[in-house]
């Protein structure tokens, strides 16, 4: 039986994931499988793309409906109630709808292989406050990394970007900083965020999100202070692997 998966989200333009799994069916062998773009405005449209399709049995999520998907599904796994956002979706054998979210899975592993032993014992600064942020929070309690959050504005336990250009002192204690917003993203390679790169040294790993460019702004600021970076390309690659899991999952 032919077997149909997808993509949901606005606007739908350069999508990862369609390439991706395209590529992975042809090349592990994969048979009477594809991988469909479904671009629509509003999330309430989902739960009729399965029963126009009845050979779809999973869809990924993307902007603007991760949180928007979530009291139209069945239920939640552990990993998308903790996150409190769906990326990936499965239907199950009883045509019932099941959200998990796989980004947070693929923040965990690409930054376990990227820094191993180095984020033993590191503290962290999450910069934004937005869905990937969330993501990056749970794996980061997984992992026993204390962490302070960066924000635009001032709130219950976040920081403002001002607020630590005035105790440098933090930046030097948070080995590991996250960027989690889309600052640096193509077309706009010219921003990052405004951190105060002074403070940054040898021994900080710097993790932007961001994939596109493949060196952004606050890496290269990073690499000319002697910090090591990393771009958001693993983290993609590994969600989607998670997700081909969770949908091949008896
Ligand atoms: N590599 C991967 O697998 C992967 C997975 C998911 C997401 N991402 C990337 O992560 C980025 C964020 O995604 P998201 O879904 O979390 O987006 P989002 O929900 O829109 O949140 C981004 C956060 O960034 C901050 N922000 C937004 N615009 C900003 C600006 N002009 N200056 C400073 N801060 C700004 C905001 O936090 P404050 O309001 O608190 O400042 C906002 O909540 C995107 O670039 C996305 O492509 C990558």
């Amino acid at each position: 039986m032919s077997r149909l998966f997808g993509l949901i989200g606005f606007p739908l333009t350069h999508s990862f994931s369609k390439k991706y799994f395209t590529r992975k069916f042809l090349e592990e062998g994969i048979n009477d499988t594809s991988y469909e773009l479904f671009e629509m405005e509003a999330a309430a449209g989902f739960p009729s793309l399965f029963k126009e399709n009845a050979d779809l049995v999973g869809i990924n999520v993307t902007i603007p409906h991760k949180k928007a998907v979530i009291p139209l599904l069945t239920r939640l796994d552990q990993s998308a109630s903790r996150v409190g956002a769906v990326n990936v979706i499965r239907k199950e054998p009883d045509g019932s709808l099941t959200g998990f979210n796989s980004d947070y899975i693929g923040f965990l592993r690409s930054l376990q292989n990227w820094a191993g032993d180095e984020i033993v014992g590191a503290k962290a600064l999450v910069l934004g406050t937005g869905g990937a942020a969330s993501a990056v929070k749970v794996a980061l309690e997984d992992l026993k990394i204390e962490f302070l959050q960066v924000s635009r504005s001032a709130g219950n336990g976040v920081i403002t970007y001002e607020g630590l250009k005035k105790e440098p002192g933090i930046i030097e204690q948070r080995r590991l900083i996250i960027n989690t917003t889309p600052l640096g993203t193509y077309p706009d390679i010219g921003k990052c965020p405004d951190i105060g790169f002074d403070q940054i040294g040898a021994g900080h790993l710097l993790y932007d999100l961001v994939y596109n460019p493949a060196e952004t702004l606050f890496m290269k600021k990073g690499l000319q202070n002697g910090a090591k970076v990393k771009n958001g390309y693993d983290m993609l690659v590994l969600q989607a692997e998670r997700a081909w899991e969770i949908w091949n999952q008896k």
